[in-house]
């Protein structure tokens, strides 16, 4: 379906062309659904570029401050809802620039003198992602001190820890919080390293191989408050590694997230019965009147799915492209998009979750004293009193057995019980049996006692700078 060329539908590339784009294929092309999101940063970008013009004499200052003046204009039209996006200028770029001359009349088609729309995209998604970088930073400190929080108030509260989802030893609540304390640590200060990549300005080089006016792009990155500018024209327009390593960061953080989800929804159940999430992080059933469901921690664990395939979804859209700009980059939009979007929802609604969320201190005491979690005490009791190691084991995997048989658990065996597998055993075994003695006992640093934990959650207090 080849139509004619009408004065309004002409592009502003539209010179070489003698027939209209086909229909289908403009709908096609076009990307403005999804990349209108970027005005500001078009604008933002725009205005820059056209102060430097000025700068270095290639417009008049009354040029480029019409041009300011006109996108100002654009930006307030677009916030009221007062702007006709368009199909067939294709993007974000052409829709604003067109819309520039529309206003200010042919002064504004001087606005593209000395640039490509290559890296004037590369440009606003640098400057859109680094941004929302630092409102990711901003969340995943706020779920830090949450944490933090927690952790202190639950230093002393003992739970069963687990290896192979089996009783292992009894540790502090507040001691697993931390933990998930350093793994969102190591995720924020990735996205801070990945920061110092994204803020290098593209602007300048061009279509792919910069441009013979004078320009001066330092003078550029400073207006942007870039660290840095591009130092090769094709690599600047081309690459989209920044964004691809912003979203191999949210796939690691978003792992973390499903992994802590996977603990909330057991620990919620009737099984574990450990904590209680609060009522409005939770749903109903809509025929099972009892069910009280852990919709957040499911639903983030679930959207993990969709951070992992927009990684995977960039990587290939990357992985063929020869040098330079190839319009497969267009793609990279929606996948970073969502990416974004999910990682900041789903840190938000954690954060809130996890500050209402209350702690079952019974039933986990219980649960720990449950399982033989103090075994691994009484070897070592047999150790300090010179038993080797592998014969300590031996003796408690015996008591272990007996216990079994008896169906009862360690601390509840008479002296005499525990006699009849090694002599070395005296009145003093039942302190290392206790929860309380065997988590005190951890006492070094990275360990789970109580007061490890306090000093942990200072050290935690200290390192959440930004
Ligand atoms: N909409 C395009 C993108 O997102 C902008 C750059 C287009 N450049 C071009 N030479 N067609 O990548």
């Amino acid at each position: 379906m080849t139509v004619t060329m009408s004065d309004q539908d002409k592009k502003p590339w539209g010179g070489r062309f003698t027939a209209a784009t086909n229909e289908f294929v403009e709908q096609y092309t076009a990307s403005i659904d999804f990349d209108k999101r970027l005005y500001l940063h078009d604008i933002a970008g725009s205005k820059a570029h056209a102060q430097m013009l000025a700068h270095v004499d290639v417009l008049t200052e009354t040029e480029a401050s019409e041009i300011i003046k006109g996108l100002e204009g654009i930006q307030l039209d677009i916030e009221r809802g007062d702007f006709a996006w368009s199909v067939s200028l294709e993007d974000v770029h052409m829709n604003i620039e067109a819309r520039l001359t529309d206003r200010i009349g042919a002064v504004g088609k001087k606005l593209h003198t000395g640039r490509s729309r290559n890296d004037q995209v590369a440009t606003d998604i640098r400057l859109f992602l680094r941004e929302e970088v630092d409102l990711l930073c901003d969340g995943l400190l706020s779920l830090q001190k949450v944490l933090v929080k927690l952790a202190e108030r639950e230093a002393d509260t003992i739970m069963p820890g687990f290896t192979h989802l089996q009783t292992a030893q009894p540790v502090t609540f507040g001691h697993h919080m931390m933990a998930w304390f350093e793994m969102i640590e190591r995720d924020r200060q990735r996205f801070v390293d990945a920061r110092k990549r994204i803020n290098v300005l593209p602007l300048g080089a061009a279509a792919l191989a910069g441009t013979s006016y004078p320009i001066d792009r330092a003078y550029t990155a400073n207006l942007l408050d870039f660290d840095a500018v591009a130092e090769n024209s094709l690599d600047a327009v081309s690459d989209r590694d920044f964004a691809i390593e912003y979203c191999a960061h949210g796939t690691l953080l978003m792992m973390h997230l499903s992994r802590f989800s996977e603990e909330l929804v057991l620990w919620s159940s009737a099984q574990f019965d450990f904590i209680d999430l609060g009522d409005s992080f939770c749903t109903g059933s809509s025929i099972m009147p009892q069910k009280k469901n852990p919709d957040v921690p499911e639903l983030v664990r679930g959207k993990s799915g969709r951070v992992y395939g927009n990684l995977i979804s960039l990587l290939t859209i990357m992985k063929s492209q020869p040098l330079a700009y190839n319009k497969d980059n267009q793609e990279d939009k929606e996948p970073l998009f969502d990416t974004v979007d999910t990682l900041l929802a789903s840190v938000r609604l954690y954060t809130d979750m996890l500050d209402g969320l209350q702690v079952k201190k019974d039933v986990m005491l219980e649960a720990a004293a449950r399982g033989f979690s103090t075994a691994t005490d009484l070897a070592d009791y047999l150790v300090r009193k010179g038993v080797a190691f592998r014969d300590a084991h031996e003796v408690v995997g015996l008591s272990v057995r007996f216990c079994i048989e008896n169906n009862k658990d360690l601390p509840d065996c008479t002296l005499d019980e525990l006699q009849q597998f090694s002599d070395v055993i005296d009145d003093d075994v039942y302190k290392v049996l206790t929860l309380e003695g065997s988590v005190a006992a951890r006492d070094h640093f990275g360990g789970t006692a109580p007061n490890q934990v306090r000093e942990a959650v200072e050290r935690a207090k200290g390192r959440m700078t930004k």
